[in-house]
């Protein structure tokens, strides 16, 4: 039995993550260190508690003290997703990006130096490249030129890890993967934004010119690729992750009004975001030769997984719509 501390355990990838890690490695106990912010939701896991190898640890990734407690509990992996993760947000609230995914991660690496973790997996992202035009795409070796005040504080935190690696020797990894959807994602997200106020019959906000054009992944697929990076995934190095699936925006949401059987006129253009990334496109072919990474779903029959899933999780939907979602007693599992 291996012992491994996921952090942001209770947000959209981090939930997925530990559905995938323990229907996988049942044997496994899972910490989940989450601090229950906005986009924490316990119902992500409720159908985890209780179960043996399953525990949640309300604490923050920037308390050392509290994260070296649990540390000492054999941890042997960890999983880094904890952040504040929505570009919208940190446009207006730069300052909480920069404590929690810089200062933060900082705080967890030290703590998990200490305890002489085996393999540290930071989750990154393809934003930190910046943007491309029409042609290329990003490679492991593209220059970091984030844009945002979130791109910004996740390169700062990439960077941070390097130095643990690079100082330390500690042995840390860092993937970067491109835009993630799925069951579970907070409706704030562009296709869960979509698909719930389609749902309702409201407007969908598109901002700009909606031809900006997103690289998008089956969280299934990115969960899979942690699952290879923490097997064997080479202390030091960066994996990108992707699935070759650019779509523009525009494309995106005429894709999901027609499954759904709804109006187009549901379409509303909207001022453009501050700074917006034009475009991203991952290559991923290091991953998939040096660690046999491949993933399953098209765009399409990822898309049809994910509707279907909203359509039957209305109790969820509504647990966001009417904040009750953060009201349920606070319990460490
Ligand atoms: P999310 O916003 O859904 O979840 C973030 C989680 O982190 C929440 O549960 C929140 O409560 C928790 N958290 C925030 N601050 C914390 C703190 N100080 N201490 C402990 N927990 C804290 O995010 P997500 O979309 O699941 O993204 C997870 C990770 O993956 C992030 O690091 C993000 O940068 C990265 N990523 C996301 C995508 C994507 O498309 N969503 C793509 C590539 C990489
Ligand atoms: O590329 C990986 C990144 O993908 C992750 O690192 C981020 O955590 C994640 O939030 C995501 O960032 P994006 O900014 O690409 O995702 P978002 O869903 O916010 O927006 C996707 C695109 O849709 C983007 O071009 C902006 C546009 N958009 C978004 C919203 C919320 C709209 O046109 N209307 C909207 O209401």
């Amino acid at each position: 039995m291996a012992v491994i501390l996921v952090t942001g355990g209770m947000g959209f990838i981090g939930s997925n993550f530990i559905h995938y890690w323990k229907k996988h490695h049942p044997q496994d106990h899972v910490l989940n260190v989450d601090l229950l912010t906005y986009a924490g939701n316990k119902d992500n896991v409720a159908s985890l508690v209780g179960q043996a190898g399953y525990e949640f640890v309300h604490g923050d990734i920037g308390d050392e003290a509290h994260l070296s407690q649990w540390m000492q509990k054999g941890v042997e992996v960890v999983v880094h997703f904890a952040a504040e993760s929505h570009v919208d947000r940190s446009i207006h609230s730069p300052r909480d990006f920069v404590m929690t995914n810089v200062l933060g991660t900082q705080s967890l690496l030290a703590a998990a130096r200490q305890h002489n973790v085996k393999k540290f997996v930071h989750i990154s992202t393809d934003e930190v490249y910046g943007s491309l035009g029409d042609e290329g795409v990003f490679t492991e070796k593209t220059a970091l030129a984030p844009n945002s005040p979130y791109s910004a504080s996740k390169a700062g935190s990439d960077l941070i890890v390097r130095a643990y690696y690079e100082t330390y020797g500690f042995p840390a990894v860092i993937t970067r993967c491109s835009n993630n959807y799925g069951p579970r994602q907070f409706p704030e997200k562009l296709i869960p934004l979509i698909i719930t106020r389609a749902i309702r019959n409201e407007p969908i906000p598109i901002y700009g010119d909606g031809l900006n054009v997103r690289d998008w992944l089956y969280v299934e697929d990115h969960c899979s690729a942690i699952e290879r990076v923490i097997q064997d995934g080479v202390p030091g190095e960066v994996y990108n992750i992707g699935g070759h699936q650019e779509r523009t925006n525009l494309d995106v949401v005429k894709s999901i009004l027609k499954e759904l059987n709804k109006s187009e006129d549901l379409i509303h253009f909207v001022p453009d975001r501050l700074g917006h990334d034009r475009r991203y496109a991952i290559d991923s072919r290091k991953i998939q030769q040096e660690l046999g990474w491949v993933p399953s779903y098209s765009f399409e029959t990822g898309l049809q997984e994910t509707i279907q899933w909203y359509l039957k999780e209305r109790t969820w939907c509504e647990r966001i719509a009417d904040g009750s979602y953060r009201d349920t007693e606070e319990v460490d599992h």
